[in-house]
């Protein structure tokens, strides 16, 4: 449980560590050589553990050295995923594009109910299928053929990020060029084009909508740095706008932020931001913005949609969150409302009407950026909310409550 006393201004600077959106991913692209990678500026996060965990049934050797993961794939010996380990992970179908691309075979099961609502993985499988994989779906286990991949030319219908990086990964083992037309252009796709690249292979186009892949080289392993947290980022520069105070963050590329801090500003933080650092400065007293829509990169992150929404709880005036990604990710609402918060919550659309104060609450974390939105509502509540099920939040934040501390914030996390 994280328990944290509102009312108290931060202030300080922070180091904002590396992407978890982008070392998934990357991390399954590091079984296509059978060599030795290694990720710097790995982030601790149980959603790297639970792809340790899988790397090390396929018979990869994984290992800390300080803050580098290091992967030796050249015993991998399975091609299946076990139930159990699919779960504990959302984005363990990313390794089925990998695995397919080194084994020519793959199999494991679907990735688990959601907390987001549906998550489907129709995009995936109709990528892979367009590659020349035989896929057979039974009782919600997968079992995959393509011994010889054949590039292509893949359609996505949406911009899936997880398809578009599964459509990569296979791209890699196919004969020929493959090109992904509405792909993804989420910042992270360039980590992973960055980091496939070092492994030798020939793949252009990310950051657009058209990524190409040459398949067929032969890989290496070789050493990359993850970018930056964009939401984690997105997290703390929320955190100070809604208590006032002063932040600088450092490792992280402002460019991948722009319409959060465009979102901010209007909120009326002052921001500044160069190559090296983003630096923000609020009065913690903010006004409502503009209609804040989700979609897409370059658009408004769906994953920093609850942590600007807590942001906003006490601002003066109204603003209306529309929700265009997932179905179900209003879900902290509920939960900020028992701390006093004004919302109207209809379909895809919460209307968010600030509040002179917010009370403290025990609070329960729904899902992982969600439950970061209760820390963010707790820092500004009259006196203290628990918040419980932080393991929600330990999927993608290295230390979110020692962060916070470190900024000025009274707060701890207690074992339950
Ligand atoms: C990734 C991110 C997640 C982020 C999301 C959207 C990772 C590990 N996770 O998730 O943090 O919230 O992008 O920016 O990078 N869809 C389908 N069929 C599919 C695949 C997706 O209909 O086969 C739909 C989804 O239901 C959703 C939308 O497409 O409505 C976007 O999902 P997608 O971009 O695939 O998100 P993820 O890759 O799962």
């Amino acid at each position: 449980m994280i328990a944290v006393e509102g009312g108290h201004g931060l202030r300080g600077e922070l180091t904002v560590q590396g992407a978890k959106n982008s070392v998934l991913p990357i991390l399954a692209a590091a079984i296509l050589c059978r060599d030795v990678s290694v990720i710097e500026n790995c982030p601790r996060l149980e959603d790297v553990d639970a792809s340790a965990a899988i790397l090390r049934h396929l018979g990869c050797r994984v290992r800390w050295v300080g803050e580098d993961l290091e992967v030796d794939s050249s015993g991998l010996s399975r091609w299946d995923i076990p139930d159990g380990l699919m779960r504990r992970m959302r984005s363990s179908v990313i390794f089925l594009g990998a695995i397919l691309a080194r084994c020519g075979r793959a199999a494991l099961s679907y990735p688990g109910g959601c907390e987001l609502g549906p998550r489907p993985i129709d995009l995936h499988l109709t990528a892979l299928r367009t590659l020349g994989a035989h896929i057979e779906e039974r009782g919600g286990q997968l079992r995959c053929r393509g011994e010889r991949l054949r590039g292509t030319e893949i359609v996505l219908s949406l911009p899936s990020v997880g398809a578009t990086e599964n459509a990569m990964l296979a791209a890699c083992g196919a004969d020929g060029v493959t090109v992904i037309s509405n792909a993804a252009r989420e910042p992270e796709i360039m980590d992973l084009q960055a980091f496939l690249r070092k492994m030798g292979a020939s793949v252009r186009g990310a950051g657009t909508s058209t990524v190409i892949v040459e398949g067929g080289r032969p890989l290496h392993g070789c050493r990359h740095r993850c970018i930056g947290d964009r939401i984690a980022a997105a997290t703390y520069l929320s955190a100070v706008a809604a208590t006032g105070g002063e932040i600088t963050l450092r490792g992280v590329d402002y460019r991948y932020l722009s319409t959060v801090t465009t979102a901010l500003s209007q909120a009326g933080c002052r921001i500044s931001s160069d190559e090296q650092h983003i630096r923000l400065r609020s009065t913690g007293r903010l006004r409502g913005v503009c209609p804040i829509r989700t979609s897409p990169h370059p658009g408004f992150p769906t994953d920093a949609q609850a942590v600007f929404m807590a942001a906003l709880l006490r601002s003066q005036g109204t603003t209306v969150f529309v929700e265009n990604i997932f179905q179900n990710r209003y879900r902290h609402v509920a939960e900020l409302q028992r701390m006093g918060a004004n919302i109207r919550l209809e379909g895809r659309v919460a209307v968010v009407c600030g509040v002179e104060r917010l009370c403290g609450a025990t609070v329960r974390c729904t899902d992982l950026r969600g439950g970061a939105a209760l820390v963010l509502a707790g820092l500004q509540a009259d006196g203290v909310t628990q918040v419980e099920e932080i393991h929600h939040i330990k999927r993608g934040y290295s230390d979110l409550t020692g962060d916070l501390a470190r900024l000025g914030a009274k707060i701890q996390e207690i074992e339950a």
